[in-house]
């Protein structure tokens, strides 16, 4: 029985997955794959740490170098994560003909075009599944199944440590803290979790989505991003009132010569079918010129969703070491010489409804001012909500809108706020809602 030699390099959540699955399920990977997948190294600086994993004597060592140098080693497993090291350790492995699969949305999300550069050239295979939505297969379902397909567009729950708050915030007004801090205890948020929160891990996974998806280099750096940090209780409570959930949503739409991709919390109607994914699910609706719509489905983090990726990673790379057919797939799904340098639109030149909560004083006249403004820059109100009544104090007054155009929003809102009989800054929500047309 063919040996394929693989080199693990970080331990941690995801990566103690990997190996509980290579090990555990070895037999029934070697039924598939015809071959052994043998983990010959697992490196890690943390040696001490019990994973509940029996290592054979002399695999589990502290130096990942050693193991991206071992010329015995065909792929490399990147688990490490971060821009550091990790970026360092996968150049190296490429230089030196190793196929690599990582997790790392981060590093691919920012230096993905280089690394991408230096595995073609040097003739590897580079997969990363589990860099995008843990288990789901959105990587293998642009980068093979849908190319037959324009991608025009999608929309997805894409980090699953905020999909779980607001979930939870929903269901039963859990504190944001608490849950956040249960996340953090099951193993779904990043080692730094202000990039869940922020947003930012979720741009990273859209940055790859969306030039996999359009045939771009990725651009990370363009990206509106806005996290769910200033998601206050009310706001989820007058959403669920108008037919609507809060979702971070990651959207990218085909707009001619440009992409529109951007991650913000946003309201969707309860028929939309990404407002029933709860917890720590992720999905992502994609639609395309031949398939119409499609949504795939499943665990965007923890442990073992998210190794199982790695692993169906780790057998592609192996079939294809067993075949002789590495570079069969092009790593961001078009031909390189075919991937183009498409800009993203900036957020100002959005137009999408809107979703405005103003705290203002109840006196007549208030009303009439809030509205002239918003209709000097063009924003036709759907309707109008007041919620309470206060004889002293400011109250919500909460708006709903028909299209409108983002510049124009921002400027209005800030004149709104100037206002002496409004308080605090107003709130804006974007809302995403086929069943609204204008
Ligand atoms: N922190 C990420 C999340 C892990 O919560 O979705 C998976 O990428």
């Amino acid at each position: 029985m063919r040996k394929i030699n693989v080199g693990l390099l970080g331990c941690g959540t995801v990566g103690t997955g990997v190996a509980k699955i290579l090990i555990e399920n070895k037999d029934v990977i070697r039924s598939r794959v015809g071959a052994d997948l043998n983990l010959k190294y697992v490196a890690d600086i943390e040696m001490q740490r019990d994973r509940g994993i029996r290592f054979d004597d002399g695999v589990f060592i502290n130096d990942a170098y050693k193991v991206v140098d071992d010329p015995d080693i065909d792929i490399i497993i990147e688990m490490i994560g971060g821009e550091g090291v990790a970026k360092d350790l996968i150049l190296r492995a490429i230089d030196n003909g190793k196929q690599v699969v990582t997790a790392n949305k981060a590093l691919l999300a920012v230096h993905g075009n280089a690394i991408f550069k230096a595995a073609m050239e040097q003739g590897v295979d580079l997969a990363f599944e589990a860099s995008v939505g843990g288990c789901m297969p959105i990587i293998k379902s642009l980068r093979e199944s849908l190319v037959g397909n324009h991608i025009k567009s999608m929309a997805g729950i894409l980090n699953g440590t905020c999909n779980y708050i607001l979930s939870r915030s929903t269901d039963d007004g859990s504190s944001f803290e608490a849950v956040l801090a249960e996340a953090q205890k099951k193993g779904f948020t990043e080692a730094d979790p202000t990039l869940d929160i922020e947003g930012v891990d979720t741009a990273h996974k859209l940055a790859i989505l969306t030039s996999l998806a359009y045939g771009m280099e990725i651009n990370f750096k363009d990206i509106y991003i806005e996290g769910i940090a200033n998601i206050a209780p009310m706001d989820i409570d007058f959403a669920g009132q108008f037919g609507y959930k809060i979702k971070l949503l990651a959207i990218s739409k085909d707009v001619g010569n440009a992409v529109d991709a951007r991650v913000h919390p946003t309201m969707i109607p309860f028929d939309n079918p990404l407002s029933s994914v709860g917890g720590v699910l992720n999905a992502i609706t994609i639609s395309g010129d031949a398939i119409g719509n499609m949504m795939l489905y499943g665990y965007g983090a923890g442990m073992m969703p998210t190794a199982s990726a790695v692993v169906g990673d780790i057998v592609d790379l192996a079939r294809n070491l067993l075949t002789g057919s590495s570079g069969r797939v092009p790593l961001l799904s078009y031909q390189m010489n075919n991937i183009s340098k498409i800009p993203v639109i900036p957020v100002d030149e959005i137009t999408t409804h809107y979703y405005f909560r103003f705290s203002a004083l109840d006196r007549p006249g208030v009303l009439s001012k809030i509205s002239g403004i918003l209709g000097d820059y063009e924003i036709s109100i759907k309707s109008v909500h007041q919620k309470g009544r206060k004889t002293k104090g400011f109250v919500p007054i909460v708006m709903l809108t028909h299209l409108a155009k983002e510049a124009g929003v921002k400027k209005a809102l800030s004149k709104i706020f100037n206002l002496d009989v409004v308080s605090d800054k107003p709130v804006l929500i974007r809302i995403e809602d086929e069943n609204q047309e204008d």
